[in-house]
């Protein structure tokens, strides 16, 4: 699947309104600490620069709760932004204000100017009709380059797409195009490693993704529900009672359909939730009340190793533990350099997995690094997002 991209667009001397995906990690002094979606978002805004056109780029920050909220300012993105574009880039403290509409009117050929966060703005979220019209005054044309928000069905979504001409971004068309190929007739075997905390978001891509695939891996917060539905001991560590029922099912229908389920056979326990808890290696299906896990443990590292080795298409989505925390990164390092290593077809989705592997320096070893986690699950679930149902197909 792709779709019509910017260059077929005339956008010479043209003001171009284009939806970027900016939210970023920004530490405690405000700085960018992961830059993954603004380098991503390089090529389109480029490519318009070179083309002399006007640009006028928007994006939201965190969830600051439609009002304006200075610790979600786009100001902090402004000089990373410039960096990798090589070019300056102007930045208005104001949406679609008066400010914001001279900043637009003032730009010449091939300049760059970055609107204040979406989400000050009460119209974005609920797509207010008003609030697009002003949005989309700013542009002539639209492009969607913000993969990382193609579920959100906001006013710079979907709103401006149907009131200006709308094209994808060089991004946007990329991550349809990469994530669609894993639900289109994959190489086999295809594996997927799902972890993170809660299986209760991961179940609809489970049952979307569990008819394609040769063996699923589960590890992170979300496999204790897993053990426990198969009757376990888990001890303390994370669990969704509610969930058992459909993991049960969905380890039975695994099961009728010859897929291969690997759990953890071995895990990393600690007795609290802290850094510098004590903590030790144990069997997965007997761990003592008083102790959570907090990692897979090394003979399910080798296990997981094993099976993304013998791979032709690789999935990895969220963490194997809780890898910020040294003692309990082991799982997470061994599954990133699995699949970094493998000479399958590599696809991972998510914030959490694309920082382990910045991390550890393998992120370009990756044959794709979605810059979406919501999106490339909501896309893999087989649902049509809203920012991409609103771009025509190429
Ligand atoms: C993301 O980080 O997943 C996207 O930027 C969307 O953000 P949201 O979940 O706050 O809508
Ligand atoms: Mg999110």
């Amino acid at each position: 699947m792709e779709l019509r991209t910017v260059d077929r667009a005339d956008v010479r001397g043209r003001r171009i309104l284009v939806r970027n995906d900016f939210n970023v990690p920004l530490d405690d002094d405000g700085d960018v600490t992961d830059d993954l979606r603004v380098r991503a978002s390089v090529p389109t805004l480029r490519w318009l620069v070179e083309h002399g056109a006007k640009v006028v780029s928007c994006s939201h920050l965190g969830r600051p709760k439609g009002g304006r909220d200075d610790r979600y300012s786009l100001a902090p993105v402004v000089p990373v932004l410039a960096g990798h574009l090589g070019r300056d880039v102007r930045f208005v403290d104001d949406v679609v204000g008066d400010e914001a509409q001279r900043a637009a009117r003032d730009l010449g050929e091939g300049q760059v100017l970055l609107l204040q966060n979406l989400r000050f703005e009460p119209g974005e979220e609920k797509n207010d009709p008003a609030f697009a019209d002003r949005l989309a005054s700013l542009g002539e044309l639209y492009v969607d380059d913000a993969f990382g928000a193609a579920h959100r069905a906001h006013a710079s979504v979907v709103g401006v797409a149907e009131r200006l001409p709308p094209y994808a971004g060089f991004l946007l068309n990329k991550e349809v195009k990469e994530l669609s190929r894993l639900l289109e007739g994959p190489d086999r075997p295809f594996v997927a490693i799902l972890g993170g905390s809660k299986v209760s978001d991961k179940l609809a891509v489970l049952d979307n993704l569990l008819g394609r695939l040769d063996s699923l891996l589960v590890g992170g917060g979300m496999c204790f529900t897993f053990l426990a539905a198969q009757g376990d001991e888990i001890g303390d560590s994370l669990f969704e009672p509610d969930q058992v029922d459909s993991v049960r099912e969905l380890l039975a229908r695994a099961e009728r359909e010859g897929r291969r389920v690997l759990l953890p056979t071995d895990v990393v326990v600690a007795d609290d939730f802290r850094e510098d808890a004590e903590h030790r290696t144990v069997p997965a299906d007997a761990i003592e009340k008083g102790w959570r896990s907090l990692d897979i443990g090394p003979e399910t590292a080798r296990a997981f190793g094993a099976a993304i080795a013998a791979a032709r298409t690789v999935f990895w989505n969220g963490p194997m533990g809780v890898f910020e925390w040294p003692p309990f990164a082991a799982g997470t390092k061994a599954v990133a350099e699995a699949v970094a290593s493998s000479d399958a077809y590599t696809v991972v989705g998510g914030g959490d997995s694309a920082a382990a592997l910045a991390q550890l320096g393998l992120a370009d070893e990756i044959d794709h690094l979605s810059t979406g986690g919501g999106a490339s699950l909501e896309m893999l679930e087989g649902k049509t997002l809203p920012g991409v149902a609103v771009i025509p197909p190429a």
